[in-house]
C-alpha cells in the first residue's frame, strides 16, 4: 500500500491523514560502548522518554534469583515477567525500583550483567519482555538503549545507531568507573567478562547482538562523550521536524 509523507511528518494513507508514529532513536551496541550515557543525555536534550532495556533483563535475573528460579528455567522466568513491578527514575534520576525496593546498585554489578545475559538468551523471556518494551514508545519520542532495539523491538525506528568500541577500551572504561567509585577491580578480569558477554550476546539464536542493516555505526574508541552525543543528535535532527 503506497504511503507518502508530507512536510508536517504525517502519512497520507488511502487519502486519510494519520499521525506519524512516535519517533524512536534506537541505540544498540555491546556493553561498555557508552550507550547508557549517550542515550540518557540524548533523551534529556530531546525531552524524550528513555528505555534502558538492559535493566529489564538485569531485574528479571535478579528477581529470578530472589524466587530461587534457575537462570536457565525459561518457563518460570517468562511467567515471572507479568508479575514484575518495575519503576524507573525520570530524567537525571537513574534509580531503578522493583516493588518497593531500590535495586539500582544490585543490578549494576558485573555479576548481574552476566546473569542478565544468560536470561536474555532465552526466547520465551525475550518474547515476554517485548510488549513491555514497546509500551515505552510514547509522545513526544523515545530513546531506546539495548542490543536489539533497531532489529527487533523498534524495527521502524526513526534513527538507528550502533555504538561500538574495542573490548580493551570498554574494559578500561569500566575499570576507571570502578576506581572512581572506590571499588577494586582487575583490568584483565573485566576484559574477560566483557569478552564472555559479547560472545554470549552475539551468538545466541534469538535477537543476537548485531547492527540493523540501516544502522549508523559509530566507533567510540577514540571519541569523547560530547562528540558522540553531537553526532547522534545531528542524526535525529536531520530526521525529525
Ligand atoms: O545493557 P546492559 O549491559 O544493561 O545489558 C545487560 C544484558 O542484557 C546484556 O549483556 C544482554 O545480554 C542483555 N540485553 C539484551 N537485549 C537488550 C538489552 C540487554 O539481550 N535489548
Amino acid at each position: 500500500m503506497p504511503v507518502e509523507s508530507n512536510s508536517k511528518n504525517m502519512h497520507i494513507l488511502n487519502n486519510k491523514t494519520t499521525p506519524s508514529p512516535v519517533p524512536v532513536l534506537a541505540i544498540d551496541g555491546p556493553g561498555g560502548a557508552g550507550k547508557g550515557t549517550i542515550s540518557r543525555l540524548a533523551a534529556l536534550k530531546l525531552g524524550w522518554h528513555y528505555l534502558d532495556s538492559g535493566a529489564l533483563y538485569r531485574i528479571l535475573a535478579f528477581a529470578g534469583t530472589l524466587h530461587h528460579i534457575d537462570l536457565k528455567d525459561e518457563i518460570s522466568l517468562s511467567k515471572l515477567v507479568p508479575a514484575l513491578n518495575i519503576r524507573f527514575g525520570i530524567g537525571s534520576d537513574e534509580s531503578v525500583w522493583l516493588d518497593d525496593q531500590e535495586v539500582s546498585d544490585q543490578i549494576r554489578t558485573e555479576r548481574a550483567g552476566a546473569a542478565a545475559s544468560i536470561v536474555a538468551a532465552l526466547p520465551l523471556v525475550r518474547e515476554a519482555l517485548l510488549q513491555q518494551q514497546k509500551a515505552f514508545r510514547r509522545a513526544p519520542g523515545l530513546v531506546a538503549d539495548g542490543r536489539d532495539m533497531g532489529t527487533v523491538v523498534f524495527p521502524d525506528a526513526t534513527v538507528k545507531v550502533f555504538l561500538t568500541a574495542s573490548a580493551q577500551e570498554r574494559a578500561q572504561r569500566r575499570y576507571n568507573q570502578l576506581i572512581a567509585k572506590g571499588i577494586d577491580g582487575k583490568l584483565c578480569d573485566l576484559l574477560a567478562d566483557i569478552q564472555a558477554r559479547d560472545e554470549r550476546d552475539s551468538n545466541r539464536s534469538v535477537a543476537p547482538l548485531r547492527p540493523a542493516a540501516d544502522a549508523v555505526l559509530i566507533d567510540t574508541s577514540q571519541m569523547g562523550i560530547n562528540e558522540v552525543l553531537i553526532t547522534v543528535l545531528n542524526l535525529i535532527n536531520l530526521q525529525t521536524p
